[in-house]
């Protein structure tokens, strides 16, 4: 398995027919395929092709033409959702313990009055709403005076639609505490729905992290989970873009099998290897 998909060979997709779909992404979807792994991207368009039994990858390419369904189905497949509330526990509690702390005795030091969160690639909210629950739950006192905001953004539509609702299936929530579940969300009709006094501190944002110049200066970044679907010469784009969102002494989280690449590395310094936390210079 990889990334919770079965491992098949891809079908045989010729360049003329992955052209056409590159074409038809970037024309009806704005979406770029170029900086994605082509690899991991043929092996997802074949799924596609063997669901819609679709008898070649040319055929394929008529189906997508007509049919918007068939381009959102595609698109969903090619932009991975899987995530979860807490999801690797030990990097929020190391966010709770150390950097969240430092980050507040930096405002206070400076005397600054606000603290940007920007959480790259949100799948359905579950990873900013679980920075919103931890700022509600430890550190109100700490937000009083400081206007904290966090910012979610994603590729996918469909995907912050689902986050704007804010209503998930208990596996969603399955690294959370009985405690915090009973107190932050409702459950109606086996969801549960996240209360508004969470829901209202996060702001969804419909962006690609292709777009560097749309970068928003950040205090904090989270791209945890996104790097590892781009080619590297992307990723190092892309990590340098975040070293220049980020002031100095700001922020950045990677996902647990990511890391930093080329030059980017002489942007930032590791402040816990293990859970892929570094610092910009
Ligand atoms: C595996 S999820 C990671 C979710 C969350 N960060 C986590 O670690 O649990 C990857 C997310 O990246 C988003 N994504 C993929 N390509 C993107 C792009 N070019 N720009 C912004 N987001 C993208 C996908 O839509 C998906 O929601």
């Amino acid at each position: 398995m990889t990334n919770g998909l079965p491992e098949r060979t891809s079908l045989d997709i010729s360049p003329e027919a992955f052209e056409t779909i590159r074409k038809i992404l970037k024309n009806l979807k704005g979406f770029n395929l170029d900086c994605y792994k082509e690899k991991c991207i043929r092996r997802r368009i074949s799924i596609r092709i063997r669901a819609t039994h679709s008898k070649t990858a040319e055929s394929y390419c008529d189906l997508l033409l007509n049919s918007e369904s068939e381009l959102e189905l595609l698109l969903k497949v090619l932009t991975i959702h899987v995530s979860q509330f807490f999801r690797n526990p030990a990097t929020f509690e190391k966010l709770k313990n150390d950097i969240f702390p430092r980050l507040f005795s930096r405002c206070s030091r400076e005397g600054r009055r606000e603290l940007r969160i920007w959480s790259v690639g949100c799948a359905s909210g579950e990873e900013p709403y679980t920075l919103a629950l931890i700022l509600k739950d430890t550190f109100d006192a700490e937000t009083r005076g400081i206007d904290v905001s966090i910012l979610a953004t994603d590729v996918d539509t469909g995907t912050l639609e689902a986050a704007r609702t804010a209503a998930y299936g208990v596996d969603r929530l399955a690294e959370m505490s009985e405690s915090m579940k009973g107190r932050y969300f409702d459950l109606r009709e086996s969801k549960y729905h996240l209360l508004p006094e969470i829901k209202r501190l996060v702001s969804f944002r419909q962006s690609d992290i292709y777009d560097i110049g749309g970068y928003e200066a950040s205090d904090l970044i989270l791209c945890r989970n996104v790097l590892i679907y781009f080619e590297r010469s992307q990723q190092e784009r892309i990590l340098e873009g975040f070293a220049d969102a980020l002031p100095r002494g700001g922020i950045l989280v990677l996902g647990k099998s990511e890391t930093l690449v080329g030059s980017s590395r002489r942007r930032f310094t590791t402040v816990c290897p293990v859970e892929r936390i570094y610092q910009s210079l």
